[in-house]
């Protein structure tokens, strides 16, 4: 969460800096700042609200100013007001600083500081590492401590190396106006390398309209960029050799290209992505899938004795259709834990336990905490992200990569179903290596080569997903009912519209009902069902039929042809006939819409929603 970007070269900054901005605004949006380095100083503005907000108060760029840092904010430590939001300068005015991530020992050091007589001005964690800085550059001076810029370079290893927590940091200092530094701790941060130009950005998406080149810090490193060059080092001053990597996504993925919002775009995307996902993955003529990036930890999996999965949200949901699937198709024990569960058991991990992390960003704080808690119980850690590079792929013994392009949307559309796909593969293949016939393994995979085009079919009926979200807008609590495969289905549905709608949704297994939640039932209460074709079909049909003698309003996710289902819905969406274990990678599709249609006639930000930022880097 928050997004940090800083920029030196020979253009202007401020502008480069907001547009970049802009690319982040969905790491937060609460407040943002700019802090301008100028011949006679720092100059910093900032302001609660969007970027739009900020850029209202900015005067007219200066072509001379080309140094600066800025930041876009999610709150954690102080109410997004205009005093917390960053930059945060110094109490001597020459540092200013912008921070994504949580220095747990800010309380510790803001005492002690004050009892040195430091002043505060916020409630933020960002503000005692200005402080530090300050305090430890103006701090008496032994000779080892160096002078000039090392001196600058030297107070912030030092201010770093007294921090608990995480930090992606960028840094200026008034007494060098050609000179930034950057650093991180289980915050993203990159360094994008121009032509005279560098821009340093907790993502990529910030540096992609500059340059490809880029360099991805470790944590504990930290960049010194100046007009001359960039050098590398860790915060305990060890110089570290970084190579160059090609950024590997466009601008224009990233642009949202006639539709109205990201989520849309996404959601529209999935034919396209998942046939790049499937693409090279599948040997149709062998019956085979090919999964490079875990070749070499094939046959852990396939001799493994339990398998968990571990995430957080909708990537979560991925897990439970990967658990389901792993079960059925490898006959391998399997379970998925929230990662901020996971983090804080006491899990049984033995040698021939294998852990997966699925993660889109690649960044979520709990996934990555609970990736390095496998690790050091001597589990094989595998990954399933999105984002290439990124703290968890760094993290975990080798992975899969999702290919699916950026997901800017705060909702997560086509990255659930690449989690999905890329599960399914997996599945067959241990599958395929355990006892499943060669027969069976080639059907899954014709099925699943089948899903691209079978989703388009779906999105060809928007319109009428959105008539059906306009006739049930009204109303504020909604159920999701699925049972088996699609289950994990029914609470992303729930999820979905919860996150954008602000609508109280609850996904259940549909049997569950008359547990208890049967008792929520009221007039006109939607209910949505999914009840495709498949084993567990008459069961749920008697599902929906005790909602509806309890005045339930019935909309269906049902197999196309279905006319049994057809007499017992208010509302009906199809999808094409598929076999129930590749179900999901449709189901969840309509569902998808349906929140997006609500959450626009309600009149909200979709891809902004309230109190959410798109990738969760605090715990
Ligand atoms: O980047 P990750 O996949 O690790 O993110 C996990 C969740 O934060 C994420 O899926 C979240 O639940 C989405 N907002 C759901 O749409």
């Amino acid at each position: 969460m928050c997004g940090i970007v800083a920029y030196l070269g020979k253009k202007a900054a401020q502008p480069i800096l907001i547009e970049s901005l802009k690319r982040l605004e969905y790491r937060g949006y609460d407040s943002a700042g700019i802090a301008l380095l100028q011949g006679d100083g720092l100059c910093v503005q900032k302001t609660s609200g969007r970027i739009s907000v900020l850029e209202q108060i900015l005067p007219p760029p200066r072509s001379i100013d080309t140094v600066g840092i800025a930041h876009t904010r999610w709150a954690t430590h102080g109410v997004p007001n205009t005093v917390n939001a960053h930059p945060h300068a110094d109490y001597t005015g020459k540092f200013a600083v912008v921070h994504n991530g949580i220095i747990e020992n800010y309380s510790t050091l803001k005492t002690w500081l004050q009892g040195e007589g430091i002043p505060f001005l916020s409630e933020t964690d960002t503000e005692v590492l200005s402080n530090l800085i300050g305090y430890l550059y103006a701090s008496d001076e032994p000779s080892e401590r160096g002078h000039g810029r090392h001196r600058f370079e030297w107070a912030v290893q030092q201010a770093l190396q007294r921090l608990h927590g995480t930090f992606g940091v960028a840094i200026l200092c008034a007494d060098f106006p050609d000179t930034l530094i950057g650093a991180k701790r289980g915050s993203p941060l990159i360094l994008g390398v121009g032509s005279d130009e560098y821009i340093l950005a907790s993502d990529a998406a910030a540096i992609v309209e500059h340059t490809t080149q880029a360099i991805y810090l470790a944590d504990n490193e930290m960049v010194l960029v100046g007009s001359e060059g960039f050098h590398t080092k860790t915060i305990d001053n060890v110089v570290v050799a970084k190579d160059l990597k090609r950024i590997e996504f466009s601008l224009e993925q990233i642009e949202l290209g006639g539709f109205e919002h990201h989520m849309l775009k996404e959601i529209f995307e999935q034919p396209e992505a998942l046939s790049t996902c499937l693409g090279g993955r599948i040997d149709k003529q062998c019956g085979k899938i090919v999964l490079g990036g875990i070749a070499n930890h094939l046959r852990a999996l396939t001799q493994a004795k339990h398998i968990i999965f571990t995430a957080c949200g909708t990537a979560f949901h991925a897990g439970l259709v990967g658990e389901f699937l792993l079960e059925h198709l490898a006959r391998i024990p399997a379970e998925t834990e929230y990662a901020s569960e996971f983090r804080y058991r006491n899990p049984i991990i033995g040698d021939d336990t294998i852990v997966i992390a699925i993660s889109q960003s690649g960044e979520t704080a709990d996934t990555l905490a609970a990736v390095e808690q496998a690790k050091e119980r001597g589990a094989t850690v595998l990954g399933i992200v999105n984002v290439v590079g990124s703290s968890i792929a760094r993290a975990t013994d080798a992975g899969i990569y999702l290919h699916v392009g950026p997901e800017i949307g705060v909702a997560s559309t086509k990255a659930f179903t690449a989690q999905v796909a890329v599960l399914s593969m997996l599945a067959i293949e241990v599958g395929r290596r355990r006892h499943l016939s060669s027969d069976a393994a080639a059907r899954c995979i014709h099925e699943l080569g089948k899903i691209p085009e079978k989703i388009r079919t779906i999105l060809d009926q928007s319109d009428h997903i959105r008539e059906i979200a306009a006739a049930n807008v009204d109303r504020e609590n909604w159920l999701f009912l699925g049972r088996g495969f699609n289950y994990p289905v029914a609470l992303e549905g729930a999820l979905k519209l919860k996150e954008i709608s602000y609508i109280h949704a609850e996904g259940l297994p549909a049997a569950e009902m008359k547990h208890g939640p049967i008792a929520l039932i009221a007039d006109g209460m939607p209910a949505v069902f999914i009840a495709t074709a498949g084993p567990q079909y008459d069961k749920i049909m008697g599902n929906i039929q005790e909602v509806r003698a309890r005045g339930g309003k019935i909309i269906v996710v049902a197999t196309e042809g279905d006319n049994e289902v057809r007499r017992c819905a208010d509302h009906l969406i199809t999808i094409p006939e598929s076999s129930e274990l590749f179900q999901p990678l449709l189901t969840v599709v309509p569902l998808q819409l349906l929140a997006y249609h609500a959450a626009v006639l309600r009149g909200h930000d979709v891809d902004k929603p309230r109190n959410l930022a798109k990738s969760v880097t605090v715990e």
